[in-house]
């Protein structure tokens, strides 16, 4: 049986959740913990400002097992210019997780958005150049140390119009769709051991965009596999969007056909954008609370999957923050999205998150 999850659902759902979620915030273990109870490891990504804020870092230190790197291996990160790679801020992230026993997340190696502004004046030839250059080095230089890596990010965006509904950007022109490919067997070379991962959005929504990359998706991982490609797992970034329809029992069945590959299957990117709920704040945590405990009661089922990793840890730096200040520069309004809120204490969404691994 399949399940949509309205937005009148969504708004309607706060006096149920007060029944449903089984537990008070301190009776519960960490995520982690819950998480790891049934094989999965629970984490968050990560950037600077665990650096900075003591107390966010002790939640992360309490609460994940695993890690990934937010912004600090991203290419227009990493190669502010051509000639230079700045390593240091991802260095020290991956040291500092690896030195509290965390597991790390290489994110977003290869992808077609948010390149620097200097890749545009170059040929195809020298777009190569800097591609295999770039795998090559960064790849090599932590290798061993990475759970996995987000080789491609979000292959697919066919509301672009490009044919094959491929995202367009610099390694799409200079190769075509073989640049997958070409990542994938490059990364292999410099790591012989890490999890390589195909990471895409979208495809946890049943509306038009989720529904037209899903199939885009599925026929990628099978050309690959079939041409030997060393994939190991594909991510599912789950940014949900609760005006959008969904159908969460579809969604775990499409992941699972890659779980039953073989291949691993990761939730990368796990938060709620709340941009289309009611300012109320606390009706606004509980609507999160309920599309995300629907969508996880769901989604755990998924056949291989190996890890749950949400967008930042607490409200205080959720991305949403970034982009709501933006649209709506002068509300006072916080976005809510996470586990944890804006004072680091857990969340409605924490106890239906919770439920969901324990149940
Ligand atoms: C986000 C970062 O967290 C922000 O700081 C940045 O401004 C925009 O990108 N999907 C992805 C991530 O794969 O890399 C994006 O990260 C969020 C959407």
């Amino acid at each position: 049986m399949t399940r949509k999850f309205s937005r009148r659902a969504a708004l309607a759902a706060p006096l149920a959740l007060a029944a449903l979620t089984r537990s008070s915030a301190a009776e519960r273990t960490s995520l982690a913990e819950a998480a790891a109870a049934r094989g999965l490891l629970f984490g968050a990504s990560i950037g600077d400002e665990a650096s900075q804020d003591t107390d966010y870092a002790d939640l992360y230190r309490r609460e994940t097992r695993i890690v990934t790197t937010d912004v600090a291996l991203k290419f227009d990160w990493l190669r502010p210019d051509k000639d230079h790679f700045a390593f240091e801020r991802a260095d020290s992230i991956v040291a500092a997780a690896r030195g509290a026993g965390k597991h790390v997340r290489g994110h977003a190696l290869i992808w077609n958005d948010r390149t620097p502004d200097w890749l545009r004046g170059l040929s195809n030839a020298e777009l190569a150049r800097v591609f295999d250059e770039h795998i090559d080095n960064v790849v090599a230089r932590y290798a061993g140390k990475l759970h996995s890596w987000d080789i491609v990010n979000e292959p697919f965006w066919p509301m672009q119009g490009e044919t094959g509904g491929w995202r367009q950007g610099p390694w799409l022109s200079a190769f075509g769709p073989s640049y997958v490919e070409r990542a994938f067997r490059r990364a292999r070379a410099a790591d012989p051991a890490v999890r390589l991962a195909l990471n895409e959005a979208q495809c946890e929504n049943d509306h038009d965009w989720g529904r037209s990359i899903r199939p885009l998706l599925k026929r990628l991982v099978e050309d690959l596999l079939h041409k030997g490609v060393p994939l190991d797992a594909v991510g599912f970034q789950a940014h949900l969007q609760p005006q959008w329809p969904h159908d969460f029992a579809a969604f775990a069945d499409y992941a699972s056909q890659f779980g039953k590959k073989g291949l691993d299957v990761y939730l990368t990117e796990f938060d709620v954008n709340d941009q289309s709920l009611p300012d109320d704040p606390a009706g606004r945590k509980d609507a999160v609370a309920a599309i995300g405990g629907a969508f996880l009661g769901q989604a755990l089922k998924i056949d291989g999957l190996k890890a749950l990793v949400t967008w930042q840890l607490a409200d205080r730096y959720t991305w949403y923050r970034e982009i709501w200040s933006h649209i709506h520069p002068n509300s006072a309004r916080a976005p809510t999205a996470l586990a944890f809120g804006e004072d680091l204490k857990p969340n409605p969404l924490h106890g239906a998150m919770h439920d969901a691994l324990v149940a």
